[in-house]
């Protein structure tokens, strides 16, 4: 729409500088008026001519009066006239000099036209001004008037005139030839300038698409170098209290022993050790020791998995093309979020509920697709801590997030769902727009989903959709190929950023 709009000012723009429409107002105007004046004059001719013979021949006194007085004005008009063709009269419309075969047709041999005219005028004037006495019929200005001037002057005056519409049809012919050219050559410059606001516009878009990639990109980065240094610090101790968790079993398994064979073979003589046995309560100790023994082993074996689910996470290696099982990158999210899902004073801890099928592993971008991961689990979050009030029918509800994920031979088909308000159906046709978001400014950029949609489809060859019912809940559904064939995927390039 802004294209149209912008394209059709500039084209506008095009046509005032080429046409300029007074001017060819202006042609016309004047063409017509030297075509109708040049005719009027020949009318002129014949009307004075009657009305001269007119003259002579009435013998009333009043009417000879009105006859004086209309020859005396239709020379004066036939005589300005006259001028005005030759020499312009703007209040006629004639703003001219006649062209040069006009000039010639009235100034030189054989027509003289200027010449001919004049004595016209001239022959008229004097016979309106003689008196009546001597008005005869064999006047020689009669003469000259009825007889001389319709043989002589009317076939100069329709020459004149022919020539003159002759040269008005070529100047008109030459108007429109070049009102032709001018609206073709505004035509092309403005297809040209179309042509630049679309590249222009094209230019912006793929500005604003990088933008969002290396905004998302930035975002990532940050949060991995965040977790690596995190995972690279707890690493070391965890390491060494998983590892001597082992010698610590195995030492105290030995101590206890060893206190079991004194206790065979010495009989307790001194009652301050019979005392602290009671104390002690050994009997319990030898027993509940190696229980607490192994509880630590599951506490740092738990500890030991979340370090190297950190690691995974944060790995540099985000564009590198790997075999990986998503579950890990899933729960590695899930992981980095876990602080989100506890209770907040607005709303009960959020349960994640796994529902994982047997998943194997994949070649695809795994730095990619925990973003992809990242994105649709914070969302679900955010859906969830906007619900506001968690309690119904007087029963309170727990927030859920089901993550769901199936295999067959060809695919893996992964759902992220929550259990809060739904999106309406005009919202849910806008998802996946870049920079589309209902969330208030500072909290929401309105890219997760676009660039999700992005590495999924074009980045894995796979689909992702949403479906939601208000009320009930949102599910995101990714499915991947296990073996995709799309350009972004084989070339093994980076999120492509020209669309
Ligand atoms: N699970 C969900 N429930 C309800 N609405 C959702 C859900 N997921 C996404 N949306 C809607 O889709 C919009 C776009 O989501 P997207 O992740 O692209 O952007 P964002 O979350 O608003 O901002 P960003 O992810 O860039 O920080 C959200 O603003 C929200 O309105
Ligand atoms: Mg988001």
């Amino acid at each position: 729409m802004k294209s149209v709009n912008l394209s059709l000012l500039i084209l506008m723009k095009q046509f005032e500088s080429y046409f300029d429409l007074q001017e060819i107002n202006t042609t016309r105007k004047v063409n017509a008026a030297v075509v109708n004046i040049s005719g009027r004059q020949r009318m002129l001719s014949q009307r004075t001519a009657f009305f001269s013979l007119k003259l002579v021949t009435t013998s009333d006194p009043a009417e000879r009066q009105v006859i004086r007085e209309t020859l005396i004005k239709d020379i004066a008009l036939m005589e300005r006239s006259h001028k005005g063709l030759l020499y312009g009269d703007s209040e006629m419309n004639l703003l001219t000099s006649p062209s040069a075969i006009v000039r010639s047709m009235y100034f030189r041999e054989p027509l003289n036209l200027d010449k001919r005219i004049r004595e016209y005028i001239l022959a008229v004037r004097t016979l309106a001004t003689t008196a009546d006495s001597d008005l005869t019929s064999n006047d020689p200005n009669l003469n000259y008037i009825i007889t001389v001037a319709p043989n002589e002057l009317l076939p100069i005056l329709d020459a004149v005139v022919a020539q003159y519409q002759r040269e008005s049809e070529i100047e008109q012919l030459d108007l429109e030839q070049t009102q032709i050219q001018l609206y073709q050559q505004a035509c092309s410059a403005a297809a040209i300038a179309q042509a630049q606001a679309q590249q222009l516009e094209q230019t912006l878009e793929e500005l604003k698409h990088t933008h969002s990639q290396l905004f998302q990109s930035e975002k990532m980065a940050s949060l991995g170098q965040m977790m690596a240094s995190l995972a690279h610090e707890i690493n070391n101790p965890v390491n060494s209290i998983f590892h001597n968790l082992a010698h610590v079993e195995n030492y105290s398994k030995d101590l206890l022993q060893l206190t079991q064979l004194y206790q065979d073979i010495y009989s307790p003589t001194d009652p301050r050790i019979q005392e602290y046995i009671d104390s002690i309560d050994l009997e319990f100790l030898e027993t509940d020791f190696l229980t607490v023994i192994s509880s630590l082993k599951l506490g740092s074996d738990r500890l030991f998995q979340i370090v190297r689910s950190l690691r995974n996470f944060s790995r540099k290696d985000s564009d590198q093309m790997l075999k990986v099982n998503l579950e890990e990158g899933l729960e590695g999210t899930l992981l980095i979020l876990k602080n989100r899902l506890q209770a907040t004073p607005s709303r009960p801890p959020i349960q994640v509920i796994r529902d994982y099928g047997k998943l194997p592993s994949i070649l695809c971008y795994p730095g990619q697709l925990n973003q992809v991961f990242m994105n649709l689990i914070s969302n679900a979050i955010d859906a969830l801590d906007e619900v506001g009030d968690w309690t119904h029918n007087n029963q309170q509800s727990q927030p859920l997030i089901t993550i769901k994920t199936l295999a067959n031979s060809e695919q893996i088909t992964i759902m992220v769902a929550d259990n809060a308000k739904g999106i309406n159906l005009t919202t849910k046709n806008q998802i996946f727009e870049q920079f589309f978001t209902t969330k208030e400014i500072g909290k929401g950029t309105g890219l997760g989903l676009y660039i999700s949609r992005e590495i999924i489809v074009s980045r894995h060859c796979g689909e992702i959709w949403c479906e939601s019912e208000i009320g009930k809940g949102t599910e995101f559904w990714i499915k991947l190929p296990l073996n995709p064939q799309c350009p972004d995927f084989l070339s093994n390039s980076p999120i492509s950023t020209v669309k």
